[in-house]
């Protein structure tokens, strides 16, 4: 069967994809090694854009201004960057058939690409309510929100329903951001969830009457405890009503529906271990396969400072499992291709990596398999220039804007929880925040309206995990912190 073929073949072409791009030319990929597939028809931007500044009237943000790697100040990689790079974007391609053992893959057309190393990037997909079978869900303006054609779509029934009325389904990310978006843009904004409270994977009790205090004095209605059991519709397919299990009937121009998201592992089932609902990887985000690496949403990976296997539906988090992945798999392949008997590979020859000269022990090892010998291999630090490849040891790292309001949470919301800081939500400048404790230590902070070096002294905080011995005493000193800040 002939198709194209390389060294290198990243699928999916969102976020991880945009910034392992980048990493890949750090280490040095020749043109024609790389490329990347995505069902999308548009370079790796900055997903976050789509529910915030993207759906904004003023200041909006609009392609080529959120590129990838924009979002974490870096530069922004346009299309003619990957021309320029030599790496193939092959867009609007979706794969439909990944066949791991041929190091294979299949695109809707019928197109045929095979790679020696593939990056699972795929990230999640939306639940939707049609999912359950709700009655009605397939109605016109139920929306979701994952890719930049859905963000369009909201923004079409935005100007369309110039001041009606939204529903929108779900409490969580997609619930906070979207109800905010749209109340921005004038539109009369009920949120329905069943949780008590917003966000309850994150938020504490007392987080959330914060922001339900602050959504509410901006207009948006609450309503808890309930969920969508059903949509009436017009005569043109558009949705009017969200009916609710307990009884009342919503009015609605355009329904949001945020109630989750799901790993897009559908493609690599039965072919490759899975775990918590995701691929699972090792610190190196090298999969059960040989040559299979899965970052992102979709990877399960062991998180070495909980001693857990977790999976991160984050945006640090995709970034950086990208750069592990592709520093990892460019070192091993230059590896392999540097040693014609891996088993006997001496480790004291001195190599020129990329411009960087790397001389490493001289080890003779007793291995018995080439892929444990790798492994062995990704995990050794140092050289002389301090180049390193250590397992990842990450720092969850999660973040929030809407309206004026911007969060940022580092660890694990575990344990006993400390609320500080004035969340007051009528304050003209809220600033406050919760300490998780567990076995007397702090495991993560959460804080709302901090300062740059407020956000990272917490963070820190978060990775060293003090010991408190006292939690008044915490408490008062957290408050003090804030009232100096
Ligand atoms: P990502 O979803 O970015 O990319 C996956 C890509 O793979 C997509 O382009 C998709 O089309 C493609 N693909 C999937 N299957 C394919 C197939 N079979 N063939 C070809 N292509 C395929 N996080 C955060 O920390 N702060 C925030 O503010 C936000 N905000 C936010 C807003 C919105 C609207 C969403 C949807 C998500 C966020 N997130 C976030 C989460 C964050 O964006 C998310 O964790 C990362 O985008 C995950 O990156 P990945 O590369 O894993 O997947
Ligand atoms: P989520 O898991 O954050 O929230 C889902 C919410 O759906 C729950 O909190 C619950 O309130 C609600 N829910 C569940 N079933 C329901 C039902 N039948 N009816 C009504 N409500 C129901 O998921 P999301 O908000 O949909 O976000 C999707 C993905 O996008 C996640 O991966 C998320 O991490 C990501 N995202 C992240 C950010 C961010 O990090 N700032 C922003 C947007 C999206």
């Amino acid at each position: 069967m002939a198709g194209k073929s390389f060294k290198y073949v990243i699928i999916g072409g969102g976020v991880s994809a945009g910034y392992a791009a980048r990493e890949f030319c750090k280490q040095g990929v020749k043109p024609g090694e790389l490329a990347i597939i995505s069902k999308e028809a548009v370079a790796p931007y900055e997903r976050p854009a789509l529910s915030k500044a993207y759906l904004f009237p003023e200041g909006t943000a609009r392609l080529p201004g959120f590129h990838v790697c924009v979002g974490s100040g870096g530069e922004r990689l346009l299309p003619e960057w990957y021309k320029e790079k030599g790496i193939e974007l092959i867009l609007s391609t979706e794969i439909v058939k990944a066949d791991l053992a041929a190091k294979t893959l299949v695109s809707a057309a019928g197109e045929i690409f095979k790679y020696h190393i593939l990056i699972i990037a795929t990230g999640s997909t939306v639940i939707k309510l049609t999912d359950f079978g709700v009655q009605g869900a397939d109605a016109k303006n139920i929306l979701y929100l994952r890719e930049i054609d859905d963000a369009d779509k909201l923004v079409e029934a935005i100007k369309e329903k110039k001041n009606g009325k939204a529903v929108i389904v779900g409490g969580g990310y997609i619930g906070l951001e979207l109800s905010a978006a749209l109340r921005i843009n004038n539109i009369d904004v009920t949120m329905v969830y069943p949780e008590p409270w917003c966000m309850p994977r994150l938020f504490t009790a007392g987080i959330a009457a914060f922001y339900e205090g602050y959504y509410a004095n901006k207009g948006v209605k609450i309503v808890k405890g309930t969920v969508a059991v059903g949509f009436n519709a017009d005569s043109n397919g558009e949705v009017k009503e969200v009916k609710l299990k307990d009884g009342r009937v919503l009015e609605a121009d355009i329904v949001v529906v945020g109630v989750g998201g799901r790993p897009l592992t559908t493609l690599f089932k039965g072919q490759v271990e899975e775990e918590k609902g995701g691929i699972k990887t090792d610190a190196f985000f090298k999969t059960s396969i040989s040559d299979v690496y899965a970052v992102g949403d979709v990877a399960t990976f062991p998180l070495k400072l909980y001693n857990d296997i977790r999976r991160v539906e984050h945006v640090d988090h995709a970034r950086k499992s990208a750069e592990q992945a592709v520093k990892v798999c460019s070192f091993l392949a230059f590896v392999v291709s540097s040693s014609s008997n891996p088993s006997e590979f001496n480790l004291s020859r001195s190599a020129s990596v990329n411009g960087a000269f790397i001389s490493y022990f001289t080890i003779l090892l007793e291995i018995s398999t080439w892929r444990v010998f790798r492994d062995i291999l990704a995990a050794i630090k140092s050289n002389e220039e301090g180049k390193t490849i250590d397992v990842y040891d990450y720092l969850p790292f999660f973040y929030s804007r809407s309206f004026d309001l911007s969060w940022q949470f580092y660890g694990d919301n575990v344990g006993d929880a400390v609320l500080f800081g004035d969340n007051d939500p009528a304050s003209p400048k809220p600033k406050f925040g919760s300490y998780w404790i567990k076995d007397g230590k702090v495991v993560g902070v959460f804080l709302e309206g901090g300062t740059p070096d407020e956000n990272k002294a917490i963070a820190k905080v978060a990775r060293v995990q003090p010991p408190v011995e006292n939690l008044d005493v915490l408490t008062k000193e957290a408050r003090k912190a804030v009232s100096k800040g």
